[in-house]
């Protein structure tokens, strides 16, 4: 195996707190540089605090480190983007910017993830292609569609390997996520553990796709490891684990937990969630590198609320 010497950017993020531990018990410990705005939540010897809007010392830390690898994490999801959306937009693109020029200048090969958010409009709901129409109606979203966009095209004219799939909402019981509208699927696990009712912002309806955190890290690995040759889609791949409704992931709780209760009040995450597919066609993903998931709704239920039961007890605990 080739020493990388590997940058995770937005490390302390949902994705990036598990995305960066997968990478260190991989390719080693001090192999893989955690930076962040934010800092970490216990020590850590190797992070770095890194704004991605600076690119002097971006570059700085490739060239003195010798980076052969980023994971670029850093952004402003779909919620909070609608929030505040000239900020989103410049998180998101130029610090976008930063990574490819940085890849460029040190011929770097970078993950760069876009999301289902690329999705609206005229786009097929069910089984949306990999090819299919890009009409996306939040700031988060065109910024990601822009996003694979510049990818390909530092790939095609400076020939830097930037490789991307489409996370669908990603669930995971390690951390919490920062500001999406898929992340009532992630509370909603906190709520049936503590023995809450959960007040939902999406109506009981509203399915949308998702993923277990594990099916997620492995992706994320399988391709930045495949054969450059393997990796024919230069924008982004869709990429699929599950779909379901609010309705359905609480009757999967309620398996485990007969007593849980939910109360919807949709909020203005129901626009953006209604404006996205409900289910993904990643036969091209499949195809091309050998992307399966693992993890079904029921499977993924039991992993969260079995880790999660032990995270709360220890709490009680400490
Ligand atoms: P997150 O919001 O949990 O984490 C993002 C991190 O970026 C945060 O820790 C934040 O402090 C950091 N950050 C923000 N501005 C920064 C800046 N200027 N410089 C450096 N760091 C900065 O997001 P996440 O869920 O971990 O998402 C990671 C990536 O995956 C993003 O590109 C996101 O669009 C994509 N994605 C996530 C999901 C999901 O469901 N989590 C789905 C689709 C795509
Ligand atoms: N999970 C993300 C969000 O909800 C989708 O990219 O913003």
């Amino acid at each position: 195996m080739k020493n990388e010497t590997i940058l995770v950017t937005g490390a302390n993020g949902q994705i990036g707190t598990v995305l960066t531990q997968a990478l260190r018990e991989h390719y080693g410990e001090s192999r893989v540089i955690a930076t962040d705005i934010r800092a970490p939540q216990h020590d850590d010897p190797n992070f770095q605090t890194l704004d991605v809007l600076d690119q002097k010392a971006l570059m700085d830390i490739a060239k003195k480190r010798g980076l052969t690898q980023i994971y670029h994490l850093a952004a402003i999801l779909s919620a909070k983007g609608e929030q505040n959306p000239k900020w989103a937009w410049e998180v998101n693109m130029s610090g976008l910017f930063n990574v490819l020029e940085t890849a460029r200048e040190h011929k770097l090969r970078v993950f760069s993830p876009s999301s289902i958010a690329v999705y609206g409009g005229q786009t097929p709901k069910v089984n949306t292609p990999q090819h299919a129409v890009l009409q996306p109606e939040t700031v988060y979203g065109i910024s990601k569609v822009a996003g694979e966009h510049w990818s390909k095209y530092y790939f095609q004219k400076y020939g830097v390997d930037v490789r991307s799939v489409r996370y669908p909402g990603i669930v995971g019981y390690q951390s919490l996520p920062g500001g999406g509208t898929t992340d009532y699927a992630v509370d909603i696990y906190h709520y049936a553990v503590k023995e809450e009712a959960y007040p939902c912002f999406l109506a009981p309806d509203t399915r949308l796709p998702m993923m277990y955190m594990d099916d997620a890290i492995r992706a994320t690995l399988e391709i930045m490891q495949a054969p450059a040759e393997q990796i024919k889609v230069r924008t982004s791949y869709n990429l699929a684990g599950m779909s379901f409704t609010p309705a359905e992931i609480t009757a999967a709780i309620r398996k485990q937990r007969p007593g849980f209760d939910i109360d919807y009040e949709p909020d203005f995450r129901q626009q953006i969630a209604e404006s996205w597919p409900e289910s993904i066609d990643d036969s091209a993903a499949r195809t091309d590198w050998g992307w399966k998931p693992a993890f079904d709704l029921d499977a993924m239920t039991e992993q969260m609320l079995s880790h999660l039961e032990t995270y709360y007890q220890e709490q009680v605990n400490v």
